[in-house]
């Protein structure tokens, strides 16, 4: 029999987990500073209600349906007479293994460097120079050694399947999450500068509202932010129950993620101006220092100028990145994992072990070629990838799923279901067209 997740509450942990990550903690706050604070999160919000919410209730509900992996789902669920529709949609079923194991490749990576980052403070804190100067400074070693522990993390948890596993240990890692959050937004609020960084975030600057791009920048972050078009809620959705009602899962899942977005630019956009009072250049070219520059540059330097907390706030602050990357390494390897379970009819231990093998070894071309390939792989997934899936879940559930499809035939009946069905069938996909032409051209 299907494992499945056993609580309603281990469900939405291990979904919002697997939306809460990087893209929350560092993503989100960079592009509020550098969009007119409070106002973009205003626009932030509207568009989660109107498109994101849409969009994960969308791809929840074809997993739930089919309850299957992606190849087998969406070839079910592209129903035509003709054979084109299954094979569009076994064609779009292989793309999201494939986007998944190159997001697997690049992510562990990036929380290779997160995990080196937080020993490196640890380190400091143990006086410990030796090591944490190996663990600071840029090496193949390094990073080899820190993939294969994360990748060999990733791939304990998943292998033990979805209750023993991912639901087990979303809530175990879900609230150290939070936890080490608000511990760092409360030390952090301590510090001499903060409070300007809190009027920054806090008080909306409206003039930026006239820009077309905020609303494009938005519905990229929301999509990303909430891992739409990946395929990693696709396969959360295949393992609830059929009979699970999913309009408030959805609704607390993204929530949870939103909530936690916004946590994050109370921390990291305080911190940037504590670290402007103690006299470090954080803006570029009239914007925020964001991306890379910020979390491996400006952060640590910052945690070296706090005294004798900086080694352990360094340290909290890269397990909490460590921990917001493996909520989302567990859901994405989940996808291939359960098309060799289901389709090659691998036991779950060995396809664990032999993905984690193919990712490793993708990810050491990364470390060998990472200036031609690795800017590459994550515009392909992230710009490339998601919004084309995402928009043909919008063309199963609107046009292409008809026995079955709960939302349809509620449609016929009722009038708000009836304004949702078209909000799916038309609204939604002419919004991600726009992002996708926008963001890919
Ligand atoms: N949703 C995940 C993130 O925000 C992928 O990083």
């Amino acid at each position: 029999m299907r494992d499945s997740f056993h609580t309603r509450l281990g469900f939405v942990l291990a979904a919002a987990g697997s939306a809460v990550g990087l893209g929350n903690i560092w993503g989100f706050p960079t592009q509020v500073a550098n969009h007119g604070g409070a106002a973009f999160i205003l626009v932030y919000l509207a568009v989660v209600v109107l498109l994101a919410i849409p969009a994960l209730y969308t791809e929840l509900s074809l997993g739930q349906q089919a309850q299957a992996n992606p190849v087998t789902a969406l070839e079910q669920l592209s129903q035509t007479k003709h054979p084109i529709g299954p094979l569009a949609g076994r064609g779009m079923g292989y793309l999201n293994v494939l986007g998944a194991v190159l997001m697997l490749s690049f992510y562990h990576l990036v929380a290779a460097w997160m995990v080196a980052q937080g020993l490196a403070a640890l380190a400091t804190g143990l006086a410990l120079p030796g090591a944490a100067n190996w663990l600071a400074n840029d090496s193949t070693g390094r990073d080899l050694l820190l993939l294969g522990l994360f990748i060999s993390l990733t791939f304990s948890v998943v292998a033990r399947g979805i209750s023993n596993g991912i639901e087990a240990w979303s809530k175990r890692l879900m609230p150290l999450l939070v936890v080490l959050l608000l511990g760092l937004i409360v030390f952090i609020a301590l510090q001499p500068g903060s409070a300007e960084g809190f009027r920054a975030y806090l008080v909306p600057d409206f003039s930026t509202l006239s820009d077309p791009n905020i609303l494009v920048a938005a519905m990229g972050q929301a999509f990303f932010s909430l891992s739409i078009g990946l395929g990693g809620m696709l396969i959360y959705g295949s393992y609830l129950a059929p009979s699970t009602r999913l309009g408030r899962l959805t609704v607390s899942v993204a929530a949870l993620d939103t909530v936690i977005a916004l946590l994050a630019g109370l921390l990291i956009i305080p911190a940037l101006y504590v670290a402007m009072a103690q006299g470090m250049t954080v803006t570029a070219n009239g914007e925020l220092i964001g991306e890379g520059q910020l979390i491996f540059q400006v952060l640590p330097e910052l945690f070296s100028r706090l005294g004798n907390a900086g080694p352990w706030v360094g340290f909290a602050f890269f397990s909490l990145l460590s921990v917001a990357a493996l909520t989302s390494t567990i859901a994405v390897a989940e996808i291939p994992l359960a098309y060799c379970i289901e389709r090659h009819h691998l036991a779950r231990p060995r396809a664990a072990g032999l993905l984690a093998l193919l990712i490793m070894a993708l990810a050491t071309v990364l470390v060998y070629f990472f200036d031609p390939l690795f800017g590459w792989v994550v515009s392909y997934v992230t710009q490339f990838q998601l919004p084309l899936s995402g928009l043909f879940y919008f063309l199963v559930i609107g046009w292409l799923w008809t026995r079955s499809n709960r939302v349809r035939e509620l449609a016929s009946k009722q009038l708000r279901y009836r304004l949702l069905f078209w909000h799916l069938r038309l609204v939604c996909p002419l919004l991600l067209s726009w992002v996708f032409i926008d963001v890919a051209f």
